[in-house]
């Protein structure tokens, strides 16, 4: 693929709020046609990551092309001549509750195009039927399920037929089958349109379908960013060729995996025992060691001597294990 392609390029990017550095020397690039999956701990930046790229958050250092523009420097106007060239699917579908799902649909074009009232209906049924959603025009928010609240906001996205889709939880609070349905349209709208998509997810069944690109986030860094292949292999790793494997790719192995011990959960604990000892109710200076418990599973993994071990006397230290 040649440069051209890159309709996304966030480099050595570096986000603070306050004194928290929130990305630390970010890069990412997205090329068109495919799906970027980004992935991560809570609260390791993903959402964060989502918004420089559109624009409503600016980075302290590093620099972020989109679709050609350095979106850091771009004044409004421009910004949103841009933004017009994506969409975007916000986790709760963000629709208006006082319009009906077209009206939702058709604010957009009317906000952003010239076009006539009939041309507009046309389009707003074009976008309706894209995600299977002809009957429920007419019906409110409140009348409709979470999936098709999901389906509308993303028949909103597609609007003004853009370049790059991007999703943020696409799949939260979803069952497990409209979950896969979602999926399958995020899959299906991708080849049908040719359009890039960013889509920050928990999800690791969604991840895993809908990715050909996945980037791991951790502390402010990327970890890994890869093709899908290559973290099918870290994720179906064999437990008794952990060895094998240095330190990173085994907490990206144990995030994949959604395993309760290994090097994630121990990094995790920092000094602080507040939780812990509000949790148990007891005086926080009666807990050595100096880590939190926030999960007492990967203090149990970390063969530390103290309090936490005593409580959790004769089960497995063994590290990594899931
Ligand atoms: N506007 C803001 N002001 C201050 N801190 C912020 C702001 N937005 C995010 N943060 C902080 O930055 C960190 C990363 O937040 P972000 O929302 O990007 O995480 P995330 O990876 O999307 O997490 P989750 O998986 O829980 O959605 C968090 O510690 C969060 O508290
Ligand atoms: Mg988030």
């Amino acid at each position: 693929m040649s440069d051209s392609d890159v309709v996304i390029e966030m480099k050595d990017v570096v986000k603070r709020f306050g004194d928290q550095t929130v990305l630390d020397g970010v890069n990412i690039e997205v090329r068109r046609g495919e799906t970027v999956v980004i992935m991560g701990g809570s609260g390791c930046g993903k959402s964060t990551t989502l918004r420089i790229m559109i624009g409503s958050l600016i980075p302290e250092e590093g620099h972020v092309q989109v679709l050609g523009k350095d979106i850091a420097i771009l004044d409004e106007n421009e910004l949103n001549g841009v933004r017009k060239r994506f969409g975007i699917l916000f986790q709760s579908g963000a629709l208006f509750n006082s319009m009906t799902v077209a009206e939702n649909v058709s604010l957009i074009l009317e906000e952003h195009t010239d076009l006539d009232a009939s041309i507009i209906d046309m389009m707003v049924k074009i976008k309706l039927e894209l995600v299977d959603l002809r009957e429920a025009a007419e019906k409110y928010p409140a009348q409709i399920s979470g999936g098709m609240k999901k389906r509308a906001g993303l028949a909103r996205a597609l609007a003004l037929d853009p370049e790059i889709l991007f999703y943020d939880e696409p799949s939260a609070g979803l069952d497990p089958v409209t979950s896969a349905s979602i999926d399958q349209l995020m899959i299906d709208l991708t080849k049908r349109l040719g359009v890039a998509s960013v889509v920050v997810t928990h999800e690791m069944d969604s991840a895993f379908t809908i990715a050909d690109r996945m980037v791991m986030l951790h502390q402010g860094r990327v970890l890994m960013n890869a093709p899908r292949a290559d973290f099918e292999a870290l994720r179906d790793w064999p437990e008794d060729r952990l060895g094998e494997l240095n330190e990173n790719q085994q907490l990206i192995r144990q995030f994949l995996r959604g395993a309760p011990e290994g090097p994630m959960t121990e990094h995790a604990q920092g000094a602080d025992n507040s939780y812990a000892a509000d949790l148990l109710g007891i005086d926080n200076s009666k807990l050595t060691g100096g880590r939190s418990v926030q999960s007492t599973r990967g203090v149990r993994s970390s063969g530390e001597v103290g309090f936490w071990q005593g409580l959790f006397k004769g089960e497995s230290k063994a590290k990594g294990k899931s």
